[in-house]
């Protein structure tokens, strides 16, 4: 097996399910260091860490919600304290709220965009505020087709992947050219997020115009995250890259 990241030091938010554990997976699989946070899940956290410590016996997992300010701050603190340095930093953490905008309060909306974009914000800030010190980085940033396309019943969950996209583009620009600065966009893919609770049987049967006729796997998602992160992607910043089927094409 080949291992292009080979003590390179990753932090990846969101990484106990889906597809931040594929992320954690495959970057570790390619020889990095891992470090992943999440919130709320201590079993799939548990069960992700003793899947990632196959590849890495040092990687260690650590919750906190990452659109509270002080819980980012300590949580990068550990990371990059554990890891001896930050070269990448993956931001992953997402929730979905599904609810037309009639019925969408002021508060599932903060909490949407509380997670997705002040979450991104926050993660990214302490990791650029480490990098602009030691030499540069990379910052990897899961958006959404959602955030392009917009969907109906899904008004703070767009907004927020649409932010995500205007937080990539600034930072490439403000952090040049020592450190890059991308997103992926999945299209659909087959994880918790997508479960009956949160998409409509009527959305899941749009699905259904996928060009390549199936919704994704975490696991390739991952594999463009571990491209941007690696050795080969020195000439990309700013960028987002859509993983989805063909279901958008930009
Ligand atoms: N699944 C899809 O179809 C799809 C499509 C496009 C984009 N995405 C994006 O990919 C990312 C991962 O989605 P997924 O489908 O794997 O979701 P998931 O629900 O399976 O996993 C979400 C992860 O985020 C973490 N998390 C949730 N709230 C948090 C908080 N407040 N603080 C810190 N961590 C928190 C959870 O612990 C978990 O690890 C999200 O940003 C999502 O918006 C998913």
């Amino acid at each position: 097996m080949t291992t292009p990241l080979q003590g390179v030091r990753v932090l990846v938010t969101g990484g106990s399910r889906g597809i931040g554990r594929a992320i954690s997976l495959a970057l570790a699989a390619a020889g990095a260091k891992v470090v992943f946070g999440y919130y709320g899940d201590d079993e799939a956290a548990a069960a992700t860490l003793k899947a990632l410590r196959m590849h890495d016996a040092s990687a260690f997992a650590v919750e906190a919600d990452v659109s509270q300010e002080a819980q980012v701050v300590a949580m990068a603190g550990q990371a990059i304290e554990g890891l001896g340095g930050l070269d990448v930093v993956v931001n992953n953490a997402g929730i979905l709220h599904e609810a037309g905008l009639l019925e969408t309060s002021a508060d599932a909306f903060d909490a949407v965009t509380g997670v997705n974009l002040r979450g991104t914000f926050l993660v990214g800030r302490e990791a650029i505020r480490h990098m602009t010190r030691h030499g540069g980085g990379r910052v990897i940033n899961i958006a959404s087709d959602l955030g392009y396309l917009g969907r109906a019943r899904n008004s703070a969950y767009c907004a927020s992947k649409a932010g995500i996209g205007a937080l990539t583009r600034t930072w490439a620009r403000e952090f040049a050219p020592h450190i890059l600065v991308n997103a992926v966009a999945p299209g659909p893919v087959d994880t918790d997020m997508l479960g009956a609770d949160v998409m409509s049987e009527a959305q899941r049967e749009k699905e259904s115009d996928i060009p390549l006729g199936r919704i994704g796997r975490p696991e390739e998602v991952a594999a463009m995250v571990r491209f941007l992160a690696g050795p080969e992607a020195t000439f990309i910043t700013g960028q987002t890259y859509g993983v989805n089927g063909g279901s958008s094409m930009i």
